[in-house]
């Protein structure tokens, strides 16, 4: 931790680095109390560039053994040490340079660099870890070929793991051995990895398209071993995807993935050794959710593909950080879009841009997917960089369409093969194959905030034409006071009586390019602008943004009605959800504003009437019917009251459950009828129909519970005979969340009883106490800090309980005391100082305080407040505090 106040770095200051390493050596000697880490650096000084230069390494927390140039011990008048920096002013355009140090992966709690999770050693060195390992040009523009070296005690550590080919294994006799690891691919430190463990393997093979043989391999603890199956299948699944959509192959002979327990995000991509988040790779029918299978597909995809687009192909620098994310997360989107089912995936993706991107792109922490400063890199890899950078690049393949999309990355990956480039590069390949112009689009990397389309429609019966005006918008984000146009690309339709009209736009040629001449994709260029329909021979509802075709919030002065009509008849999925969730903030602001004045609350039956309509109806994708039927959260509530003056927590969850309540009782028959008729008799698979089936089911449980005190009971029918996960966890939520006090305690107590041997079933039991309701929360919440099951240590553990608490119980969490604030700062606290990555991640909902009215506003800033008083901030947490306090 650095004493001095941290500095922000720029993208305008970017320079080539001044020396290139073309190869690495690096000797591991893995002790229970130290490790010894030689490393041998080829160094050249990069042409045109380094004149003159000093060499300047990074290293933090290093313990300098012994340095030598060219083989020479250099004394210590000739190398100058600072805390992140080793210098030698004099040294020849091309030498080695080789170092000893010491480090203790075991007192290593930050969980980047070398460390220890449970009984192996393990690395995490994205983005700026690998300094924490040896000195060495900690960035991604330096590429080198890495052979590595990893002695260990055998009994202990039996597998020795690390990126590209074992080229050597010997026995050292004295109950040690050493294995020899050689990467043919250059990369950048960012991709290093090493493991060191007790790990049993689950075996598999993959012949690619071009007939390479590659050995796929899992490696968990011997426990483990039969909860690899469905991320073996993921694998493959993803490497086949690969070759058939954008034609890439595996390019070595082994893919090996590893589970740990402690880490601090999902999984790494770590050139053909990804290290994953036990959570993020192991799966049961037992143990596992619905949700947790997806994810577990999506995220060994995710990581599979990085492959090609981040490691073949690399960023420059972090300030292109979404060249690698953004698009990896399209390419693992449109993969689980292939795998289930499209609608739903992309419903579910729009709900996090704009329940959580579009608050981030609101509040303090605001940057452009493409940021132009930072303090700290690890804060910067957010649903902005992700999932809106995800959503760019889905804009060009909007605007593109598939077969130029794919002949742009077709160019990309083939010119910059091998290279560490920029967000310009990709864009650029994209123009050229397509031959389209995507100056304007460029905008979208550099401008942060979330537009505003507000959108009005005129229909002139006499001239058969309808007008949509739009008008776009962007407001402030720090930095960056004035925002320019964007191109939008905004699919819309138009409904009639008889379902979606033909679209024909006044002066273009006539609409035949789509297969359906019902759909057609607007580029909004303009601050504002009119498309004319012509032939339009009914007055219609217009239906817009369809399949989220950019990440904009929009508005148009829907009646509710009209609503209605979208909700149960456009042609468009994500419209009809998003119409059910439109009519339902409607219908939750109205109740909520006859709550604040003391108004009896009545909930509009059309409203009722509508979702009732929608659950009969069998002929729905009851997946698709769930997800209309779920009412936004509270959280997502308040980021729209932000904007309407103020956030009163109170009052939002009192409407949101006056709501729930009357649809309870509304459609009670129904919802029985529905819980009845989608149970799932087939044995556990976690394949769309399944999926769906439970999700609307245990959707009707939540409202049933809330309809009748007596249907708790079949909450707890279901609990005790629930075969999977998925129906046992949200059977245990509705019995802790609607159920007696006695009924939860024991639900939740012979649950953890049942699962104690399971972490990972464990943290969701921790998750599902923390938003347990009611006074107690809190001290619920304190006292399963102390609980054996919990470890402050393991992020896991901490995001379940802590995060789930600040998440998952907004009452609670925001009691008008602020102890919920004080109880979540003191975690950050001790955080700041044991892993400062995870401390700056759960400080996110305190700095949304402009959201809020008196008196939670006002607690939560004094908690920032308290914090930014601390001595000895990390960096990270730093950066955060300081962001979110600026007047
Ligand atoms: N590149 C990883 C991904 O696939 C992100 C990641 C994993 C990461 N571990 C990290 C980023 C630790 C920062 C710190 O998305
Ligand atoms: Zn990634």
């Amino acid at each position: 931790m650095r004493d001095a106040r941290p500095s922000a770095i720029y993208l305008k200051d970017y320079r080539p680095p001044a020396f290139l390493i073309e190869r690495t050596e690096l000797a591991f000697d893995l002790h229970e109390d130290r490790a010894i880490v030689e490393a041998t650096l080829h160094l050249r000084r990069n042409s045109g560039v380094g004149a003159g230069e000093a060499l300047v390494l990074h290293g933090q927390e290093l313990e300098l053994l012994w340095l030598a140039l060219d083989g020479r011990e250099l004394g210590e008048g000739e190398y100058s040490l600072a805390e992140d920096s080793l210098s030698i002013a004099d040294v020849p355009d091309q030498f080695t340079l080789s170092s000893r140090c010491r480090i203790r992966p075991q007192d290593n709690t930050s969980l980047e660099g070398l460390y220890k999770s449970r009984t192996m050693f393990c690395t995490q060195c994205e983005a700026e870890g690998f300094r924490k390992i040896t000195w060495y040009l900690d960035r991604p523009d330096v590429m080198a070929e890495f052979e590595v070296s990893i002695e260990a005690e055998k009994a202990r550590y039996p597998v020795l793991l690390s990126n590209g080919n074992p080229v050597a294994a010997e026995d050292l006799g004295n109950g040690r051995h050493r294995a020899r690891w050689h990467d043919p691919f250059p990369k950048p430190a960012y991709l290093f990895a090493l493991v060191a463990g007790d790990l049993r393997s689950v075996d598999d093979s993959f012949t690619t398209r071009g007939g390479r043989q590659v050995s796929l391999r899992i490696f968990v603890e011997e426990k483990d071993l039969d909860k690899c199956d469905h991320a073996m299948i993921s694998l493959k699944k993803s490497m086949r995807w690969d070759e058939e959509v954008y034609g890439r192959e595996y390019d070595l002979d082994i893919f090996n993935i590893v589970a740990v327990d402690d880490f601090n995000m999902g999984a790494m991509e770590n050139k053909s050794l990804n290290i994953f988040n036990s959570s993020c790779v192991l799966c049961s029918p037992e143990t596992t959710t619905d949700k947790g299978f997806q994810t577990v597909e999506a995220i060994v995809a995710h990581e599979y593909f990085h492959n090609w687009s981040g490691n073949r192909v690399t960023c420059r620098d972090w300030f292109q950080l979404s060249l690698k994310e953004g698009f990896t997360v399209f390419r693992d989107a449109e993969f689980s879009a292939d795998m289930g089912s499209r609608t739903v995936k992309r419903v579910e993706d729009a709900t996090v841009m704009r329940t959580a991107q579009f608050a981030e792109d609101a509040g303090p922490m605001a940057h452009p997917v493409r940021p132009d400063s930072f303090i700290e890199i690890s804060n910067f890899y957010t649903l902005t960089v992700y999932e809106k950078g995800a959503e760019v690049v889905r804009m060009i393949h909007t605007l593109l369409g598939p077969e130029a999309f794919r002949k742009g990355s077709d160019l990309y990956f083939e010119r910059h093969d091998g290279q560490a480039v920029t967000c310009e590069d990709f864009v650029l390949a994209m123009e050229e194959a397509s031959g389209t112009d995507l100056g304007q689009f460029r905008r979208w990397y550099a401008q942060a905030g979330t537009p505003l389309l507000s959108v009005g429609g005129d229909y002139d019966e006499d001239a058969q034409t309808y007008t949509l005006s739009v008008r776009q918008s962007t407001a402030p984000t720090p930095g960056q006071p004035e925002k320019q146009p964007l191109l939008i690309p905004l699919a819309v339709g138009l409904l009639g009586d008889a379902g979606n009209l033909p679209l024909q736009l006044e002066g273009e040629a006539p609409n035949v390019e789509s297969e359906d001449n019902t759909h057609l994709v607007l580029k909004v260029t303009e601050a504002e602008q009119q498309f004319v329909f012509s032939g339009v021979r009914e007055r219609p509802v217009p239906s817009l943004l369809r399949g989220f075709s950019a990440p904009v919030r929009l508005e148009y002065n829907y009646s509710r009605e009209e609503l209605c009509a979208l909700m149960s008849r456009d042609d468009d999925g994500f419209v009809r959800w998003d119409a059910a969730q439109q009519l339902a903030i409607s219908v939750l602001q109205e109740v909520e504003g006859q709550i604040r004045e003391d108004q009896a609350a009545r909930v509009d039956p059309l409203y009722l009437k509508a979702c009732e309509t929608l659950l009969q109806d069998t002929s729905l994708d009851p997946a698709m019917v769930a997800e209309m039927l779920r009412l936004p959260g509270e959280g997502y509530l308040a980021e729209l009251a932000a904007r309407r003056g103020g956030a009163r927590v109170e009052s939002i969850h009192l409407a949101r459950e006056t709501v729930l309540k009357a649809l309870a009782l509304h459609a009670e028959a129904t919802w029985l009828e529905a819980y009845r008729r989608n149970v799932v008799n087939a044995p556990y698979a976690p394949v769309a129909g399944q999926i769906a089936a439970r999700s609307l089911r245990n959707l009707s449980l939540e409202y049933l519970a809330l309809a009748r005190e007596e249907h708790i009971a079949l909450a707890r029918a279901q609990y005790a005979s629930a075969g999977n996960m998925t129906d046992s966890l949200a059977a245990l939520r509705v019995i802790s969340q609607r159920g007696t006090d006695a009924q939860r305690d024991e639900a939740l107590d012979d649950f953890y009883r049942r699962w104690q041997a399971e972490a990972l079933v464990v943290n969701q039991w921790l998750q599902v106490q923390a938003t347990v309701p009611g006074e107690g929360a809190l001290a619920r919440v304190q006292g399963l800090l102390q609980h054996e099951a919990f470890d402050l240590r393991n992020p896991n553990k901490v995001r379940s309980l802590v995060g789930g608490f600040a998440n998952g119980n907004p009452l609670q969490f925001h009691r008008a005391d602020g102890a919920g604030y004080r109880f979540h700062g003191e975690v950050i606290e001790a955080l700041n100082t044991s892993n400062p990555q995870i401390a700056a991640r759960l400080l996110a909902p305190l700095t949304r305080w402009r959201n809020y009215a008196a008196p939670q506003g006002a607690a939560m800033r004094t908690e920032l407040e308290r914090l930014a008083a601390l001595p000895k901030l990390s960096p990270d947490v730093f950066e955060v505090l300081s962001k979110s306090l600026v007047d």
